[in-house]
């Protein structure tokens, strides 16, 4: 297990290229299978969870070549429809392969994808719009299996604006005889990009970035080329990152427009931020001014992805900020860490009430998911002395070459990967 070396102190200062976005590019890997043809994805990140997604692509019969930030897949002889037990527990958002399997082929199996660091991660919302298709499901021996002789369109309407949910009965409708309506469906930038795909392989989808998406179903589907959009919580961490420590960062190749929430919340916290066509320079101040209520939200309020990133940065602020994370039911991993380095937090529920420090201590901490470890790396920017974040196979799942990123723009940070 890998683990990151960081010495505290150090402003940062330089420019860093955002790159693609994780969970776009997830949804339109899986959503490759439909079209048993070729699509070219371009911009795809080097990431853990990627290289998963590519050896379940490949298990299930698909070629899956890379050459740089290029994916080219051909789904042609795709036949498997079953994603077994040992990928499934790799990555549990691999559920939205059960869409594309299912509209392409009529049949999926696929293993629970079982709770994780954040919380139990429930599938009920993607089953009970699959059963409204009119999948056939069974769950059993935390196995679930569902099949259609042909799936037919519906008016679903989501409890919850789920981005998984959304994203596997876009998929499953596609081939659906007929128009399918999703209600209250999730509103995240990374739904537009997975429309755009599909629309790209011959759907047709539109709605995607509101409350109600309309797919109406089609027979036939093409090969595609779709570049991945900018991962807009890379963008928002590595912003963070130049806060904390009150430096200068651009971040470039970004959609300024997917971070809106983020940009407020940084500004609120006294940073001078600047918005260039596709880049945004923030430049930090010292200290960071304490932000009074941050709430995580569905898009586009305040994206739970950024919150442990957020929270870092007000351990170290000039005051009191109540933090409320309404989105997942487990996601203060990172607070006992943050404790570890002398911040001041006080958890009831859902909420933290975070009271800002002079200055934190470095310390061995343990990254328990991925956007906690990239939170504690944040921290390690600021610390006093060394901090050592210990787990860095979380933190790559979803950070393509962090250290060197961080190091490239002044940061005093080495990756060892065994100890
Ligand atoms: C996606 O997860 C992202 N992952 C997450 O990013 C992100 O945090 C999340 O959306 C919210 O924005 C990918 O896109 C691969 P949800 P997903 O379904 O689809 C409950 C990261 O760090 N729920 O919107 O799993 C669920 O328990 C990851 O990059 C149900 O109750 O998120 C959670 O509390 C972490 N029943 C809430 O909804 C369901 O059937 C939001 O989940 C589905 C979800």
């Amino acid at each position: 297990m890998g683990r990151y070396i960081i010495k505290g102190g150090n402003k940062l200062d330089g420019k860093v290229r955002i790159n693609g976005a994780k969970n776009s590019c997830l949804p339109i890997m899986a959503a490759s299978v439909l079209n048993g043809s070729l699509s070219k994805i371009i911009d795809v990140p080097h990431l853990k969870d990627v290289s998963v997604m590519i050896e379940i692509l490949q298990y299930l019969g698909a070629t899956v070549t890379r050459t740089e930030q290029m994916l080219h897949i051909d789904t042609t002889n795709v036949k498997n429809y079953e994603v077994p037990e040992y990928l499934m527990r790799r990555m549990r958002s691999s559920i939205f392969l059960m869409g594309p399997i299912l509209g392409r082929f009529g049949k999926v199996r696929v293993s629970y994808p079982g709770g994780c660091d954040i919380g139990p991660r429930p599938v009920d919302l993607h089953l009970k719009g699959l059963r409204q298709l009119g999948a056939n499901i069974v769950e059993e021996h935390g196995y679930i299996e569902a099949e259609a002789s042909q799936l037919s369109g519906a008016e679903i309407h989501l409890d919850y604006p789920s981005v998984g949910a959304t994203e596997n009965l876009m998929m499953a409708a596609v081939l659906a005889k007929g128009t399918t309506v999703i209600q209250n469906s999730a509103k995240e930038p990374e739904i537009v990009d997975l429309q755009n795909f599909l629309n790209g392989m011959g759907a047709r989808i539109r709605g995607a970035g509101t409350e109600t998406i309309r797919i109406d179903g089609v027979t036939k589907l093409t090969s595609v080329e779709h570049t991945v959009i900018p991962d807009r919580i890379v963008a928002g961490t590595f912003l963070i990152a130049g806060a904390i420590t009150g430096g200068r960062v651009v971040v470039q190749n970004v959609i300024k427009e997917h971070l809106d929430a983020v940009i407020a919340k940084l500004r609120e916290a006294g940073c001078k931020i600047i918005l260039g066509e596709d880049y945004i320079i923030l430049e930090g101040i010292n200290p960071i001014k304490s932000i009074d209520v941050i709430r995580t939200l569905p898009y586009p309020g305040f994206p739970t992805d950024l919150q442990a990133p957020m929270m870092a940065l007000m351990t170290v602020s000039n005051g009191i900020t109540v933090l409320t994370e309404t989105v997942f039911e487990n996601r203060f991993k990172h607070v006992d860490e943050l404790r570890r380095m002398g911040a001041n937090i006080k958890v009831n529920g859902n909420t933290a009430v975070i009271e800002g420090v002079k200055k934190l201590n470095g310390a061995f901490v343990e990254a328990k998911d991925l956007r906690a470890g990239a939170a504690l790396i944040l921290a390690g920017l600021t610390a006093e002395g060394t901090t050592i974040v210990e787990g860095a196979h979380s933190i790559e799942r979803g950070y393509e070459q962090i250290e060197k990123k961080l190091k490239d723009i002044g940061a005093d940070i080495v990756k060892v990967d065994k100890h």
